[in-house]
């Protein structure tokens, strides 16, 4: 199953993939969360990115390419992905089109997670990380067992620096700038599907495995 998500900062992609990866045993390829790692790295490629993502700004086309392709053509993907982040822009679209064609493969489908601007907010000024093993919570909807603690491995957890409610407004508008030319990108390819984003975690993955079903993929 090769799959991509859409939708704007805290729609709850991440959440999903995180859950729908394990279940059919696709690679979860999440652009941010290989970007952040980069960053804590101190690579060429995070501090050439780091600045752009703590301000909430896009990181250039070429580099984001060369970073799915090398996701979309490992082992990893070889049951199929599920793309979190990506496609952000047109370019990126059409070249991801480029890529899975290039390896005679397509899309399944494309979901888009339409989340309304409160439950955005509320959701990114909640989100705690673990940095060690990359789990996620929220401080009300899905709090660690211990607060401040990761259940995995209990580390300290921490706000990411781009969940600053500043940045959160930048992010938000440069999404709704940029999200209308893919999603009529993929309506005409007739692949896209759309859910509500507002839903709680295990009604809005129930609506996903429907929709599965319904589109022949499980
Ligand atoms: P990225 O990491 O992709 O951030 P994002 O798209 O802004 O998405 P988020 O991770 O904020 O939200 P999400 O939808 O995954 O929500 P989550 O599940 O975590 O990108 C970061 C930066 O990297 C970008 O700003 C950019 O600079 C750069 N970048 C990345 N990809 C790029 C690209 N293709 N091109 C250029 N630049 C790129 O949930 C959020 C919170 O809500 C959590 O606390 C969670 O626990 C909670 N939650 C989740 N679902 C629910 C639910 N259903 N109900 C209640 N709470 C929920």
């Amino acid at each position: 199953m090769r799959l991509v998500l859409l939708g704007p900062p805290g729609a709850g992609k991440g959440t999903q993939a995180v859950v729908l990866s394990e279940r059919f045993n696709i690679y979860h390829i999440s652009t941010g969360d290989i970007l952040r790692e980069e960053v804590k790295e101190g690579s060429p490629l995070g501090l050439k990115a780091k600045q752009i993502m703590q301000q909430g700004g896009l990181v250039p086309d070429e580099i984001i390419i060369q970073i799915v392709e090398k996701a979309i053509n490992s082992k990893k993907s070889t049951n199929g992905f599920i793309l979190d982040g990506f496609p952000r822009t047109l370019a990126q679209a059409e070249q991801l089109d480029k890529m899975l064609s290039n390896s005679d493969k397509n899309l399944d489908l494309v979901l888009d997670f339409e989340t309304s601007t409160p439950v955005i907010i509320e959701r990114l000024s909640g989100r705690r990380i673990c940095p060690s093993c990359g789990a996620g919570y929220h401080v009300k909807n899905i709090p660690p067992k211990v607060e401040g603690i990761c259940d995995n491995c209990n580390s300290k957890l921490s706000q990411r620096d781009d969940d600053r409610p500043e940045t959160i407004k930048k992010r938000i508008d440069l999404y709704q700038k940029s999200i209308s030319s893919i999603i009529d990108y993929y309506k005409k390819k007739g692949l896209l599907k759309t859910v509500s984003g507002d839903l709680e975690v295990d009604a809005l993955y129930k609506v996903l495995i429907e929709m599965f079903k319904n589109n022949g993929l499980t």
